[in-house]
Parts: structure tokens; sequence; C-alpha cells
């Protein structure tokens, strides 16, 4: 049925649902001309509705009860904004099972849950916008799901963590330490409830898991994604790689090809000149090369609460102007039908180029001893450092390598993690640069 005007209730007045709840209210009159129907903010339940909010809320709207907007009939859209999977999950299966519409901004629901959830929405003709829940304020599943319908993505790679894109850039710019940056994405709103799915790599790996269904139309894959995050990540790396030309970030990387996919979330040594490199604090940036469009690369904030509440706006009037057109189930799920059976590619079977920190006795003969294991994996040395002499003591010693299969690479390093002249582990970090 064709409506005259749409009612929203959020779920969750936490930083997103704040900055939502601010664009629907403040920015009422404008949206109304822009939309050609009024969008009426009737509910928002959280736990606490005592917390002073920097925000001016009608009489009434506030409940602590969120069943009092999954069961009122005059609701149409349910912004479900509280994060994690219980209740959030049965939240949304009870809108979807009332006939209201589903906005969330969700991943770590979505990575682990959404081939159900977009199998209920869609069994029960409703639609779930979730453009806030991949790279915050950057319009991205918009540009996979419908810009880029007439391409085939082969390549899709970016920096997807606002919080440990801020910690790089503190550690590396400020040389402020981890744990005081960490704080202040916290302090931000930038960081998640529990920020380990954060500096983990845990949340890439959710954001990368959407990202990759809608590009290649696989099933949300995200147990198969190899994830590490950058809690190893020393000042004395950074320095190195800012000696070498590079930078570090976190990136997730997503590659077709040959019948299979690659996904992997990982701290990477980007050559500085590259764009991406200069992706800096809580901006987030995503690389795609597509068959069609070649490459193009796609920037802007990526958490906090204005930038996310964009996100979630642009969902809300998605949805709505479908309701208003009686256009609802235009676009669903992915984008595309999912492709069963397509093989991930094993972590063992990655190719890239890397960099070695060894702490290494410096000996005469040691050098020759890490290289001789290294060639004998058929992993071929691009440059060494080793500029420190202390005799007899340990000094870092590092090594950049060609390309190499991360097989031989795990089976090399076991070897000279246990050299006598070796102490302690080496510490990798994969580079993704062309070979000149
Ligand atoms: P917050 O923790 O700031 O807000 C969540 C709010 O939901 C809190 O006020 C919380 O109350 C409330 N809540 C928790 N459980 C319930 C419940 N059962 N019923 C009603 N309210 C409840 O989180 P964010 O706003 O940062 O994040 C919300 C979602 O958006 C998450 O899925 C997150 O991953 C995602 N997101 C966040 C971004 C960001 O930059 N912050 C960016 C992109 C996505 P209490 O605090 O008392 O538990
Ligand atoms: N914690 C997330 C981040 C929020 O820092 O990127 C945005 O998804």
């Amino acid at each position: 049925m064709k409506k005259s005007q749409v009612t929203v209730g959020i779920i969750g007045f936490g930083t997103v649902g704040t900055g939502v709840a601010r664009i629907l209210l403040e920015k009422k009159d404008e949206l109304k001309r822009r939309l050609g129907f009024p969008l009426v903010l009737s509910k928002i339940a959280d736990i606490d509705i005592k917390k002073k909010r920097d925000i001016k809320l009608p009489k009434g709207i506030l409940t602590n009860n969120a069943n009092e907007i999954l069961d009122d009939p005059e609701i149409d859209i349910v912004v479900e904004l509280i994060g994690g999977v219980h209740p959030a999950k049965d939240f949304i299966i009870k809108a979807i099972k009332n006939g209201k519409h589903v906005v969330t901004a969700n991943k770590a629901l979505l990575a682990t849950e959404g081939s159900n959830i977009f199998a209920i929405a869609k069994k029960n003709k409703i639609e779930l916008g979730f453009e806030a829940s991949v790279a915050g304020g950057i319009p991205i599943i918009k540009v996979v799901r419908e810009a880029l319908v007439g391409n085939r993505i082969k390549t899709v790679y970016g920096i997807i963590n606002g919080t440990s894109n801020y910690i790089l850039t503190k550690m590396t710019e400020e040389k402020v330490e981890f744990s005081q940056a960490l704080k202040e994405a916290q302090a931000l709103g930038y960081a998640e409830a529990d920020p380990t799915f954060d500096v983990e790599g845990i949340d890439s790996a959710h954001k990368l898991a959407i990202l990759a269904s809608l590009s290649f139309g696989i099933p949300i894959s995200f147990s198969k994604i190899y994830t590490e995050g950058i809690t190893k990540i020393t000042p004395l790396d950074i320095d190195f790689a800012s000696e070498l030309g590079y930078k570090i970030k976190l990136l997730a990387i997503a590659k077709q090809g040959n019948g299979e996919v690659e996904l992997r979330v990982h701290p990477t040594m980007l050559p500085k000149e590259y764009l991406i490199s200069n992706v800096d604090r809580v901006f987030n940036a995503v690389y795609i090369d597509a068959d069609a469009v070649g490459a193009s690369l796609y920037y802007g904030r990526g958490a906090g609460e204005m930038p996310t509440a964009s996100a979630v706006m642009s969902d809300i009037a998605d949805i709505a102007r479908n309701i208003t057109t009686g256009s609802v189930g235009r676009i669903q799920g992915i984008g595309m039908p999912e492709k069963p059976n397509v093989r991930i590619k094993h972590t063992d079977d990655i190719v890239s180029r890397y960099y070695f920190r060894f702490w290494a006795i410096d000996k005469p003969g040691v050098l020759s001893k890490i290289a001789g294991i290294l060639g004998a994996h058929n992993i071929s040395i691009e440059s060494v450092i080793q500029k420190v002499r202390k005799k007899e003591k340990a000094v870092p010693l590092v090594m950049m390598t060609h390309e190499a299969r991360e097989r031989d690479v795990r089976a090399a390093l076991k070897k000279i993690d246990k050299l006598p002249l070796v102490s302690g582990k080496a510490t990798v970090i994969r580079v993704e640069a062309r070979e000149e």
C-alpha cells in the first residue's frame, strides 16, 4: 500500500542513534522537501533513557522498551542501532515478521547471521538497509550494489576500520602510544563496544565479508577470512617501514581470479606514494578494480556519530521512497543471487611480498644463515637493513622480499625462529605493492 508519510522508530540511542535522530529531527523540513513526503521519527528505545544527550527531543518519544517500536502498527521502518548479535537479531527478525522494513549498521550481526536474515527479509517482502555497516559515511554499498552493476569486480581492498587507522596514524605521526591512541578513538565514538574487534581486525573482517559478498556474489564468508590485527605493530616497525618508503595500514583485501576468491585482513605495508597510504586518522578508503570502470577509489570518514548517521539516513530515505512509490523490493539482499561453491583460497596459497624483522645476534654468519633458509624455501630477498652494531647483542635485522608463497614463508620462519643466533619470533608484515 502506498503511503503519504513514513514513520521511523530507532532502537539504540547511543553514538549513531543520536546522530540519526539529530538528522531526522533537525532536518525534518529539508528532508520533506527533498523526498516529497514527511519522515516522522515517532519513537526511540534505549536501556538508559535518563542519560544526558546533547539533543532536544519531542516529549514522550523515548521508551526503554524496544517492543513499543516493534509492535507499533504505525511504524514503517525500524532502525536497529544497538550492535552485537543478541538481542539485535531477535529485534530485527521480530520487526520483519511484523511487516516493518529494517535499517541496521550492525556488521557484526550481518557478517555472522546475514544470509539467514536476508532470506527472512526476502520471504517477508521486507527491505533491509545496511549502508552504514561498511566504511561508515562512504556510500560503498550503494556503489557496489547499484552504481557498478555493469561491472565484474576483480579486486576490492581498503582501510575499513576507522579506529585502527586512527591509532596507526597517531603512532606514526605523533609517536603516541597504542593504548593512548585507542582511548582517544573510544572517546571520539569510533570504537566498537568491545574494541578488540577494531584492533584485532575482526571488525574489518566483518565488513570485508559483506563487501566481498556484494562484489563477487559469494555467500558471506566471515569465518574463512584470514584475520590479523594491529596489536603487534611497534614504533620500530613503523620507523623501518618509513625508511623503506612505506606506511603501515590495516588493509582488508578481497581478490577474485582463477575460480577462487582470496579474503584477508592484516597490517600491510603500502608505498607512501599510493593514494590509499595517505588515508589517515578516522578516514577510510575502498579501492575497487572492475572490468568496465577500471580502478576507482572511495574516501570518507569511516566512523563517528554524524558520518555513520549519514549512511543510515540514506537507507531510511531509500526505503521510504520505495514505500511511498510502491516499489518495495527493488533491490534485495546482496544485489544478485548467491553463487554457491566458490572456493576461498587457503591462506597457505596467498602470494605476497614480505617485510621480516628479526632480533639477530650480531655475529659473523647470521645473515647468511637466515638468507640460506629463505633461499631454500624459494624466498628471494629484495633488500636488507642492519644498522646498529652491538657485538654479541641482539639487533634488529630487517629484510624485504620479492613475491613469495605464504606456505614457504611460514616454513622458513619456523626454522629461522629456532636459530640460536636469533632471539624471539620474527615480525612479519605483508607488502601490497607492484614489483618494479
Ligand atoms: P553505542 O554503544 O554508542 O550505542 C548503542 C546503544 O544501544 C546504547 O545506548 C545501548 O545502551 C543501547 N542498547 C543496548 N542494548 C539495548 C537494548 N536491548 N534495547 C535498547 N537499547 C539498547 O553504539 P554505536 O552507536 O557506536 O553503534 C551502534 C551500531 O552501529 C553498532 O552495530 C556498531 O557496530 C555500528 N556502527 C558504529 C559506528 C560508530 O562509528 N560508532 C560506525 C558504523 C557502524 P547501553 O549503553 O546502556 O548498553
Ligand atoms: N568501530 C568501527 C570503526 C566503527 O572504527 O571503523 C565503524 O564501523
